[in-house]
């Protein structure tokens, strides 16, 4: 299975101890080492390979998912790594953003959302997000294999997520094949955006 929907998901977050890998994404890493401390928001959090990442470096860590299963195994590797991360088990699309962060993720998860709650989120992630601090964004791209296949599916267009980010500094913007190894070894085709908000910007 390459393409999970939320139930596949639920299901395969009980066979895998880590079902997307216990390394956190190399931009996360990147970014952690710029900024060095602060709080961040990680939406679509998963089992944690990137709040636990950034906690055990001592952000200051609230990670959101929709998914029962991933937010029970989040919740027990925080406790048993002694760490105070935020678990909030909530639709990232209704989700109130009540703060300001220094960095917000939303890692392999918007081709869950349609166009609309994609650009409603970005919108808030950005307001969201303190002068000088840091999104980062990744989803599917429509040159992906499951674009036909998967309608159900979010795929973005060729430099779409810049759109989103004209008034914040775009300090990466890539798109790139990787393989994935949940299931049978894979590839999906991504793009990823990592923005600075400029003073001011909305
Ligand atoms: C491919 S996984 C990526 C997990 C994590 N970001 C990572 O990089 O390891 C996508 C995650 O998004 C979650 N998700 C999907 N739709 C969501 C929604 N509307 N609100 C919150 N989480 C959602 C899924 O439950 C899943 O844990």
């Amino acid at each position: 299975m390459t393409f999970l929907d939320q139930k596949d998901i639920e299901k395969e977050y009980l066979k895998k101890k880590m079902l997307w890998g216990s390394k956190p994404n190399k931009l996360v890493v990147k970014i952690a080492d710029m900024l060095q401390t602060g709080s961040v928001l990680d939406l679509g959090a998963g089992e944690g390979r990137n709040a636990l990442y950034l906690a055990k470096r001592g952000f200051k860590v609230t990670g959101v998912d929709i998914s029962k299963n991933a937010i029970n195994k989040l919740s027990n590797f925080s406790k048993i790594a002694n760490l105070n991360i935020k678990i909030l088990n909530k639709d990232i699309s209704k989700l109130d953003f009540n703060n300001k962060f220094d960095l917000i993720l939303c890692i392999a998860t918007i081709q869950f959302l349609d166009r609309k709650k994609i650009s409603l989120l970005i919108k808030k992630m950005k307001l969201s997000t303190k002068d000088n601090g840091i999104n980062i964004l990744t989803g599917f791209t429509n040159k992906d294999r499951g674009f036909k296949k998967h309608p159900e599916l979010y795929f973005l267009k060729s430099n779409e997520l810049k759109k989103y980010y004209l008034d914040f500094d775009i300090l990466q913007y890539e798109e790139y094949s990787i393989q994935d190894n949940h299931g049978k070894p894979h590839q999906h085709h991504m793009a990823c955006i990592v923005a600075k908000k400029c003073q001011g910007a909305q």
